[in-house]
């Protein structure tokens, strides 16, 4: 086998955010059901996950259900959230014996009783966990999650307690799903298309983007430390000048 990609431990992106695409695609062309496509991509969470907390990454954000994604098929809505309460039932003890803490972003209210409960569970009892933050993006849309950020803002405005001069970037990433999050250093969208599909807007900002064709069901290890290190061969300027940047 060859070496994996090399990456420069000092230099970890801290947050980690992926689009995982391209599951349909990939078990079409293998003549298989689309939803064995997101079966397969179960198995990649779990390598990306370990991978991601072995490195020492501090959080992961995954893709796992839009807001858009209630207009599938009924059938690949509901088999979509059996493979989330499946996962999460058999991965809680893994969970718990590596410190990984879940977290959830968007209106998983909206889940069905069964995978929401599942949820709750699975938060409630890694609450307490200090490793990965393994955050999952359920029923997110970015322009749903910066309009109830907004609404709060509105609320607390009418309430007397924040004045709207006040209200500065912090103050609104204080009420996103990611409040108390780092923004992402690096937004991974596999299966090749070049869009963002409503996916964390606002912090994505300053995010490097590294896109990939292989699609979700075949990004394992190795795509993960290519990803890597290709960010770390990015020179990140925030704005300024690179000459600015040598020179600090
Ligand atoms: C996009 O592929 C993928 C999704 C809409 C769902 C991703 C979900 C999983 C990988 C499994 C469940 C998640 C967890 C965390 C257990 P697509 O269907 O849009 O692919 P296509 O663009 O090829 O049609």
């Amino acid at each position: 086998m060859p070496a994996l990609p090399r990456i420069d431990q000092d230099n970890l992106p801290a947050h980690i955010a992926i689009i995982m695409d391209g599951n349909g695609r990939w078990a079409n062309r293998r003549g298989l059901m689309r939803l064995m496509g997101h079966k397969v991509g179960v198995d990649s969470v779990k390598v990306i996950v370990e991978a991601a907390r072995k490195l020492g990454i501090r959080v992961l954000t995954l893709y796992a259900f839009s807001t858009e994604n209630w207009r599938r098929p009924e059938a690949e809505v509901s088999g979509l959230m059996d493979l989330l309460r499946t996962f999460l039932l058999r991965e809680l003890p893994s969970m718990m014996e590596h410190s990984i803490r879940l977290r959830v972003i968007g209106q998983a209210q909206r889940l069905p009783e069964g995978p929401r409960r599942v949820l709750e569970k699975v938060i409630a009892e890694t609450s307490a966990n200090t490793g990965l933050v393994l955050n999952l993006a359920l029923s997110y849309g970015a322009r749903d999650e910066i309009l109830r950020a907004t609404a709060r803002l509105a609320r607390r405005c009418m309430a007397g307690e924040l004045a709207p001069e006040d209200i500065d970037e912090a103050a609104l990433a204080g009420e996103l799903d990611t409040a108390g999050l780092p923004d992402p250093d690096l937004l991974i969208r596999t299966g090749g298309e070049y869009r963002l599909s409503n996916f964390l807007l606002w912090q994505a900002s300053y995010a490097e983007l590294y896109i990939t064709e292989t699609p979700w069901p075949e990004f394992r290890k190795r795509e993960l430390y290519l990803a890597i290190q290709t960010y770390q061969q990015r020179q990140r300027r925030f704005g300024r000048t690179g000459d600015q940047l040598a020179a600090s």
